[in-house]
């Protein structure tokens, strides 16, 4: 049965790539957070600049708006394409605004529901508003569902104001003939209303904006990077932010080079980033390796498009866990976090540093193309709340005394201890201090070689497991760090679990929620890092549960594989690789199954 809560309402907009689907989108959205509204977007679009289908959607209330939902409110198609292929996503008594004409071999046919027909294009044309279809498109859906104008005039203004005066006039015009059309000659027979809002205006990013945000609120003063669709957006923002900081933006000529560059800044001390997609992240698995091995902190951010190679570059997809985690050369310890919403975009990517600067090992941000491209409100941070790691250098012994001892066994015949700093010296927690280049006495050599704890290169077998093993050390105390980082909800003692990562986790919760409102015994369970996997809560939380429904957007079932495997539980994985994310109603159904099954045992 589909549960609707009437205080949200959800919008698409469906036209042809090149119609201005996504700026009409965008400024929707801005407005509405304006006025106080809670609100989260998706879009998805062709890779072609021009043609193909551009769909934008807002889903916008009077709280967190935890995810898509699964049922439109209202569909405004710019042309017959937009209505054929979003229509059967429309509530049945949904409302459509539309422009093109029926015919009597392809009519508007719908039982209920509220149809309306707005001449955008010729009402553009009138304007004198070239590409002014979507802005009449926008008046109009003031008009019917109680929007400002006034909000979307300054946003005009704003969005256009760079192009030329002709142009922003134009498009008011257009703007303005919209709203007139539905005063004067259609009657109002809905009840969709956008919500009034708190007031308050709220801030809204994108998850590329978000991740971006989060890295300069860690220190993030260096970025490297090669554009790449669906990440270029963290480096356009980046771009702009890091000169005023006194960062630097580089974009350099592909991504081997990209992640070089991380690395060198890196180990002369600045805190750094790189984002790319799949193909980007493949390119850079030697220098992670690297990374690795010189002990330098970087945090990738691969915001995971569907694949592979250049797939469909524009569509989103969950396919890159297993590179992330498991795509390294040799013992290359990496850690791999993955945001499931704005909100945690922007604090894992603090956390992402924390763990880089703190561990001196590469992490990876797994975001996704509907995450990136995704806009949501959230909460302004609170700056004084956040806690961003500092390294401590380490400092030439006092009055001459004596370096740390290093361990005797990474010192074999023919290399003699050395009264030169230990930059590799090896601590339980497998973390050595480290110095930056110019420190008197402190310094030494990085290279991709096997070294001993002096960071001189060597190849005896005893130095080599002994090295091996303090690189691994850090990983367990990120496991000792880490290890309660789950979120759970609903019923601690119940047979029947769900779990997802990403924002398939975000779509899950709401799946959840509704289901416990309905007062199923389940509980929902999501790793907030998944490399290492944060094992004692996993089990604990695994416990007692029979079955494990798991989600995800690809089709090998990467992530329900490490479920299944890590943790001998009988996992059904429900796989979508369609380039779209999961719908609540998609899961729902797998939560019934599971429970039934489970209960017929
Ligand atoms: N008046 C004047 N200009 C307008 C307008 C209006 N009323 N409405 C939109 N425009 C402009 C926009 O400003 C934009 O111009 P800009 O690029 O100079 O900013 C342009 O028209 C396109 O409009 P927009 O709303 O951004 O997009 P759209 O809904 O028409 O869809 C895309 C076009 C996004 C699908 C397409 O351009 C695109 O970028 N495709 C993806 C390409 C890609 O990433 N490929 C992958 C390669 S690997």
């Amino acid at each position: 049965m589909k549960a609707r809560d009437t205080r949200y309402v959800c919008l698409r907009i469906a036209g042809e790539g090149g119609e201005g689907v996504i700026s009409a989108g965008e400024l929707l959205t801005r407005v509405a957070a304006r006025r106080g509204n809670h609100v989260q977007t998706f879009k998805t679009f062709p890779s072609e600049v021009r043609g193909g289908m551009a769909v934008f959607q807002i889903r916008t209330g009077p709280e967190q708006v935890i995810s898509q939902g699964d049922y439109l409110d209202v569909l405004v198609a710019f042309n017959r394409e937009g209505y054929d292929r979003n229509i059967a996503d429309l509530e049945t008594d949904g409302v459509l605004v539309f422009d093109f004409e029926p015919t009597e071999e392809a009519p508007v046919r719908r039982r209920r529901g509220v149809d309306y027909h707005v001449p955008m294009g010729e009402l553009a044309k009138e304007a004198g508003a070239r590409f002014g279809k979507n802005m009449v498109a926008l008046g109009a859906v003031a008009r019917l569902f109680g929007f400002p104008l006034e909000g979307l005039r300054e946003g005009i203004r704003r969005k256009f104001g760079k192009k030329s005066e002709a142009v922003v006039t134009a498009n008011l015009r257009a703007l303005d003939l919209g709203a007139r059309y539905v005063e004067e000659h259609l009657e109002i027979r809905h009840e969709v209303r956008f919500p009034e809002g708190d007031g308050n205006p709220r801030i809204v990013l994108s998850g590329n904006e978000a991740i971006a945000f989060g890295a300069v609120t860690a220190g993030c003063r260096f970025y490297a990077g090669y554009p790449i669709t669906p990440a270029t957006g963290v480096m356009e923002w980046l771009a702009r932010v890091l000169p005023l900081l006194d960062g630097d933006m580089v974009q350099a000529e592909d991504e081997i080079a990209a992640i070089c560059m991380c690395l060198g800044a890196s180990f002369a001390g600045k805190k750094v980033m790189t984002a790319t997609s799949g193909p980007g992240l493949a390119l850079m698995s030697e220098a992670l390796g690297l990374a690795a091995m010189a002990e330098v902190g970087v945090v990738v951010v691969d915001v995971q498009r569907a694949g592979p190679s250049t797939g469909m570059p524009t569509k989103a997809e969950q396919g890159d866990l297993n590179l992330a985690i498991f795509g390294a050369h040799s013992t290359a310890p990496r850690v791999v976090l993955a945001p499931i919403d704005i909100e945690d975009a922007f604090r894992q990517t603090v956390n992402a540093f924390n763990i880089a600067t703190k561990y001196q090992i590469p992490v990876i941000l797994l975001s996704e193309q509907s995450l990136g491209y995704c806009q949501a409100s959230m909460p302004r941070p609170d700056f004084g709340k956040i806690d961003v790691f500092e390294e401590e250098y380490a400092t030439v012994p006092e009055d001459g005394g004596d370096w740390p001892r290093v361990d005797e066994i990474t010192v074999g015949e023919g290399y003699p201890m050395t009264p030169i700093f230990p930059r590799y010296i090896r601590y339980d927690s497998g973390v050595s201090p480290r110095s930056l280049p110019g420190m008197p006495g402190l310094e030494y050599r990085a290279t991709g070689l096997e070294h001993d704890e002096y960071a001189r290169p060597r190849y005896d077998p005893e130095n080599r497991r002994a090295m091996t093993a303090k690189r691994k050390a850090k990983y367990e105390s990120i496991r000792r760090e880490y290890g309660g980082a789950v979120e759970v909800i609903g019923y601690p003692d119940a047979e029947v679990a769900v779990s997802a990562w990403g924002t398939t986790a975000s779509v899950m919760r709401h799946a959840v929620l509704r289901k416990l409102n309905e007062g199923a015994r389940i509980k929902a369970i999501f790793p907030k890092i998944l490399s290492p996997m944060p094992d004692a809560a996993m089990e604990r939380h695994l416990s007692g549960v029979r079955k494990v429904v798991v989600c995800e957007m690809n089709d090998t079932g990467q992530y329900a594989k490490i479920v299944r495997h890590r943790y001998h539980k009988e996992v059904q994985a429900v796989l979508k690789d369609r380039g779209l994310p999961f719908k609540p109603s998609e899961i729902v159904p797998q939560i019934d199954a599971a429970l039934e099954e489970v209960v017929r045992i």
